[in-house]
């Protein structure tokens, strides 16, 4: 087994993590529809279940990266701080889109109550497998990401301008800070045998899949049976929307494997080509 090299710097030496304080407002035709992914259902509810886990979540993930900060050195310090200014923006307006939902009659408190009991469990762990399952779950998040602005993508093309580009802007910045908890592992297990990194990483991640995939599905269930829609038939449609057609977990599935290889870095996968792409369509590119 190749070993997993404790220095800080495999991120590449260009990339700038910034953070972009941008607010999203939707317009009167976005809040007054329920299903405001296209008018369908699954995709609505797949979206919704998504945004519900990111304020709790994403608190978790700042509080697990800032534990260990001062293990750090630059430049993956100032990494640390842009990786929670962008976190805490996100949260920020997932909590407002989320009240759209609420708005629209959805029990979206319920949701959320459900995250935070994920988390409190999570949170019974040592601080280092809590950063662990932060690293897993940005690796959710990266490959998510990338699945939705590559080209080709049609996730997000019934949806309305607005919620389009604040779900492009947050894949966009999870691209940009997809490797900042990780390097932060790897400081902090520095001292580890490559071995126990391994074991730590991956049977966190196969732990965190498990978790995930059941927040989620347990989240569009609520959803589906507060819409009277709990069928068959529609976990049948959710199976094809998910796998076949768009298919976002059936083009997440490879790079979700890459995460168990041993020696694996997030940007062994180069996404700065996508990064600079979609800055420039979104009109945030620095001037
Ligand atoms: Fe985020
Ligand atoms: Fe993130």
């Amino acid at each position: 087994m190749p070993p997993e090299t404790p220095s800080e710097a495999r991120s590449p030496s260009d990339l700038s993590i910034r953070v972009r304080n941008l607010q999203f407002r939707f317009d009167d035709a976005t809040r007054s529809q329920r299903w405001w992914h296209g008018g369908d259902p699954v995709a609505t509810a797949f979206f919704n279940a998504l945004s519900a886990t990111f304020p709790d979540g994403e608190k978790f993930f700042m509080d697990s990266v800032r534990h260990f900060r001062h293990l750090t050195h630059e430049p993956l310090r100032s990494q640390i701080k842009d990786f929670v200014g962008q976190e805490a923006v996100h949260s920020r307006e997932h909590r407002t889109f989320n009240a759209l939902a609420t708005d629209a009659g959805y029990d979206i408190a319920r949701l959320e109550a459900r995250t935070r009991k994920v988390i409190a469990f999570g949170q019974r762990n040592a601080k280092i497998r809590q950063l662990a399952a932060t690293c897993a779950l940005e690796h959710f998040t990266a490959i998510l990401a990338h699945a939705l602005l590559a080209a080709g993508s049609t996730d997000l093309t019934g949806a309305p301008e607005e919620a389009r580009r604040m779900w492009s802007w947050h894949a966009m910045e999870e691209l940009e800070h997809k490797a900042v908890a990780f390097d932060t592992m790897r400081v902090a297990t520095r001292d580890w045998s490559p071995l126990r990194r391994y074991l730590l990483r991956t049977l966190t991640m196969a732990a965190s899949t498990l978790l995930f995939f059941w927040t989620i599905g347990a989240n569009m269930a609520s959803l589906y049976r507060e819409d009277g829609l709990n069928t068959p038939r529609t976990w049948w449609r959710t199976a094809k929307y998910l796998l076949a057609e768009p298919g976002v977990l059936r083009r997440c599935f490879r790079p979700y494997l890459q995460y168990y290889r041993p020696g694996f870095h997030p940007w062994d996968h180069d996404d700065r080509a996508l990064l600079a792409q979609t800055e420039a369509r979104l009109g945030l590119a620095a001037g």
